[in-house]
């Protein structure tokens, strides 16, 4: 395991952590953008209040699962009821150190990857987030990952260029990779044309 990951076992073992559940929830679509280029697949991630993108998800509560609080905040966060498993978890990792106050116990953050139906995601994205609590406030907006290559440079490069919360960046480019949703390849090619937009 790289470094800083942990397994979701050994990761409840440990005393005196906060935990984060996290979701990536995707489908295969036939869509195609300007009836050309394939999409592939829909991957959800959102815009959040810090103006960084991140996975639904949060900070599980004292006495409630993993599992329990990633439905609670996939709720709050997107207006969707879903429940998740063990069998959903994919990896667990120790967050890097931020600034806070010095008695901020360590964070470790879980992620899951779910895979649903195009009508599922849909209306994820379109009934969601007239019903979700925090939607506007906490999440500004639902958005879907590019995962195709423009000749410009456009796609999946450019997006992943923006500012991501956390460890979601590195979260998003594993499940990528795990689950064959981008070619190793293509993979490889978007992160050294990803550029760091300054202005
Ligand atoms: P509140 O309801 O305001 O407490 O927020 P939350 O419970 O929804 O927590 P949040 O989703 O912000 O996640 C908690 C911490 O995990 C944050 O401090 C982020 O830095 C980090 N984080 C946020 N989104 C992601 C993500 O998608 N992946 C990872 N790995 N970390 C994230
Ligand atoms: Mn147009
Ligand atoms: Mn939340
Ligand atoms: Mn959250
Ligand atoms: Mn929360
Ligand atoms: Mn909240």
């Amino acid at each position: 395991m790289a470094s800083g990951q942990l397994s979701r076992a050994e990761a409840l073992t440990r005393e005196g952590v906060r935990h984060a559940c996290h979701v990536m929830l995707y489908c295969d679509t036939r869509s195609k953008l300007f009836h050309r280029t394939p999409i592939g697949h829909i991957v959800l991630m959102q815009m959040r209040f810090d103006g960084l993108l991140g996975f639904p998800g949060g900070l599980v509560d004292p006495g409630e699962s993993l599992e329990a609080g990633l439905s609670r905040e996939v709720m709050e966060e997107t207006g969707v009821a879903l429940a998740f498993s063990e069998e959903d978890h994919m990896a667990s990792c120790f967050a890097p150190t931020t600034s806070g106050p010095p008695s901020t116990p360590p964070l470790i953050t879980h992620f899951y990857v779910k895979k649903m139906e195009e009508d599922q995601i849909r209306a994820m994205e379109i009934a969601g987030p007239s019903r979700a609590v925090d939607h506007g406030l906490e999440v500004l907006g639902v958005v879907r990952v590019p995962l195709y290559f423009l000749s410009d440079g456009g796609g999946l490069p450019s997006f992943l260029s923006h500012g991501f919360a956390g460890n979601a960046r590195s979260q998003l480019l594993d499940a990528l990779r795990r689950y064959h949703l981008v070619a190793p390849d293509d993979l490889g090619r978007a992160l050294t044309s990803a550029v760091q937009v300054t202005a």
